[in-house]
């Protein structure tokens, strides 16, 4: 039993890439299943009121018709917390596009003519959509994610403030988001008594299990959730979204199973977005550039059924050395569709502010925006005052300065032009917690030599199941292709959701844990595996309960270079680098597939995404990829991803940290100060559209 290669840190291929380029991966709705029907959902037509009628008439007039459902006749939930999923259960309506009715029939045309044929009367009423940095309804909420705290203060911000030599106060804004990942939510549902088996497109099996059962009113046993192949979340999936609940209904009153995807032009109101936010940040420092005094408050929304404060001030809390500082978030309610996890919530908007910001500041103080983040690394944690676990920002910093060519910079603003294009190049950093979520895994021996790994992981995407593989075959000490790792099913033993850049240390530590135990109960034994097979099982509560406290983040350094189109106003980005430090790198290639996605995303985000609310309809006016612009091939240059070694073994057996969303921070600010160094123009609200530089 001896490897070639170390198999943590091997670049091997995704387990399933061959299945899913030649389309024989399957997605939620994919799977084969007899006698199945199809839902329509049927949107809210006003932003806010009450339904006073539904008339199904003619939708049932079709005899492919099996149902129409609506608050007057559909099943009653149980209540949860999550009340996006109390759908078709009351009147009222709460924002425009939230489910009135749903359509069921024999095919999927015959669902979406019926849907179309169903009329709902509504009582409207007036409406407030618009987020304003001074809306009469701002309030501090309880804490912004779970236990953050809201406000933070250190020092006395406003006296010293008040006496710096060099004082910034600027305000930022970034609009809604929206994920729009390229499988939409989408389920397929079917009862077998009071057995409800759904395949669902989810970043979770074991919470949208969890969440069923609670709505359902069912043993969690009794529910069985299958996630195998996922096509994108990038935190829209999560938590359990109302279609799979609206499948599960459909298909109990129809008695078959039924299919339900959702139309792109239905995600934008029903599946989360990220929060505009309104960012005001002040510094204060020496004419060194040293920060004596920073202040970052964020205004942002919530939807009248609550959902996620999007929380952007959390950053200016870890990046610099700040003695005196303030940290606050307002919300609002609006009458506007609930916000959610987007990749990287909190530090992707909250980056782009305050890594704005210091480039200002950089040039206010005369002092290089690399020197001036370097004068500005903290020797702890600033606001929790502990240790990190590691912090090597300015190691990246340093290799992303040489491999750019930093040095070869004309630090003068619109210094640079070929012919009518203005060139200009600007830096940021990145930053991106490590978190690890309690999960349990089971490694089995087969008395074959063969051994088979189960967690109820979900693979949506970034290569969970190879790197899940190589961790069990390190742990047990055998070649890849003696392990088999089962994930993709709350039937597996429960684990938590793809979800805060946490899978591989979440899933990977009780993986590591149990085929760790397997090995040595193996040995034990003299390698003679008994008839039936051997099998342990992990869970990582205690050794999460045990360990140290440190401040636990991974970092990294963006550098853009970018091109100012002044007669046509274009910006297009010539050169993306990010050179990260994030604990060991388990797989290079899936790594370095994640970073690029999350850069990608990240240059989406500074020049083209964003969602507009029309403040009469009460709606988003981008409903589809061509009104709604993600980066095509076209828009997005080679990319140069790096990253330092990095030894922690303050974090998991791995020693790996996170990387799922420390791609997409500090990239949109890398292109902003690009922009400002390319023209003098500074870009505070995105995306930077060509109208905004002319
Ligand atoms: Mo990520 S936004 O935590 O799925």
């Amino acid at each position: 039993m001896t490897t070639t290669r170390p198999l943590l840190g091997s670049p091997m291929t995704r387990l399933e890439g061959r299945e899913k380029v030649t389309g024989t991966a399957r997605y939620a709705v994919d799977y084969p299943v007899d006698r199945v029907a199809y839902a329509w959902p049927v949107p809210a037509a006003v932003a806010r009121g009450e339904i006073t009628a539904v008339d199904a008439t003619a939708a049932l007039a079709d005899p492919a018709v099996l149902a129409v459902l609506s608050y007057e006749n559909a099943p009653r939930l149980h209540d949860t917390d999550d009340r996006t999923l109390a759908v078709l259960q009351s009147p009222h309506i709460a924002h425009r596009g939230q489910f009135a009715a749903l359509a069921v029939a024999t095919s999927l045309e015959a669902a979406r003519g019926a849907a179309a044929a169903i009329r709902v009367a509504y009582a409207p009423e007036p409406h407030d959509v618009i987020l304003t940095r001074d809306h009469p309804g701002l309030y501090k909420p309880d804490e912004v994610d779970e236990g953050m705290p809201t406000d933070r203060e250190h020092g006395d911000f406003d006296t010293v403030y008040a006496r710096a030599q060099v004082r910034l106060d600027a305000v930022y804004e970034t609009p809604p988001l929206h994920n729009h990942p390229l499988e939409p939510h989408a389920a397929t549902a079917m009862w077998d008594g009071d057995d409800l088996t759904v395949y669902d497109s989810n970043q979770g099996a074991t919470a949208v299990q969890h969440v069923l059962a609670e709505l359902f009113g069912l043993a969690t046993g009794k529910i069985h959730v299958i996630n195998e192949h996922v096509g994108g979340g990038f935190g829209s999936k999560g938590t359990a979204r109302p279609h799979v609940v609206l499948a599960a209904m459909a298909a109990r009153v129809v008695r078959r199973p039924v299919k339900l995807a959702l139309p792109r032009n239905q995600l934008a109101a029903v599946t989360g977005h990220r929060s505009p936010t309104i960012q005001r940040i002040r510094i204060g420092a020496d004419t060194e550039g040293h920060v004596q005094a920073l202040a970052h408050e964020v205004t942002t929304q919530i939807s009248a059924l609550d959902g996620f404060v999007e929380p952007a001030a959390v950053v200016s809390r870890v990046m610099y050395a700040a003695p005196n500082s303030r940290t606050t978030h307002r919300v609002t309610r609006l009458d506007v569709p609930t916000p959610s996890w987007m990749r990287a919530p909190g530090e992707c908007p909250g980056m782009f502010a305050l890594e704005s910001a210091m480039d200002e500041l950089a040039i206010a103080c005369g002092v290089d925006p690399i020197e001036l983040r370097v004068r500005n690394e903290p020797t702890v944690e600033p606001d929790s005052g502990l240790p990190f676990s590691s912090r090597h920002l300015v190691e990246c910093l340093r290799e992303g300065t040489r491999r750019f060519g930093w040095h070869d910079r004309d630090p003068r603003i619109a210094g640079k032009h070929e012919g009518r294009l203005l060139i200009g190049s600007g830096v940021a950093a990145s930053t991106y917690p490590v978190y690890v979520m309690a999960s349990h895994a089971e490694a089995h021996a087969g008395p074959d030599g063969s051994y088979e790994v189960h967690v109820s992981a979900s693979d949506i995407g970034t290569g969970a199941r190879t790197v899940l593989t190589q961790i069990a075959a390190d742990a047990l000490g055998v070649p890849l292709d003696r392990v088999r790792v089962r994930v993709g099913s709350s039937d597996l033993p429960p684990a938590s959701v793809a979800g805060a850049s946490s899978g591989t240390a979440s899933w990977g530590w009780p993986v590591h844990k149990a085929c760790t135990e397997l090995r040595q109960r193996l040995e034990a034994l003299g390698h003679s595996v008994p008839e039936q097979g051997l099998t342990v099982a992990a869970d990582i509560a205690e050794d999460l309960d045990d360990r140290e406290d440190y401040a636990r983040h991974a970092f990294g350094a963006q550098f853009a270079e970018v091109q100012v189109d002044t007669v046509t106003g274009e910006t297009r980005v010539r050169r993306l680098l990010g050179v990260f430090a994030a604990g060991r790198i388990l797989n290079p290639r899936t790594a370095r597939s994640q970073f690029i996605g999350g850069m990608t995303m990240g240059l989406g985000m500074a020049l083209l995404e964003g969602s507009t609310m029309d403040p009469a309809f009460g709606d988003y006016a981008e409903r589809d990829l061509a009104s709604y612009h993600v980066p095509a091939c076209a828009d997005v240059p080679e990319i140069d991803v790096h990253w330092i070694e990095e030894e922690d073994p303050q974090l998991n057996p791995m020693g790996s940290k996170g990387i799922g969303e420390i791609g997409i921070v500090g990239t949109a600010a890398a292109i902003a100060n690009a922009v400002h160094h390319a023209t003098g123009v500074r870009i505070r609200a995105l995306p930077i559209h060509p109208a905004v530089l002319m």
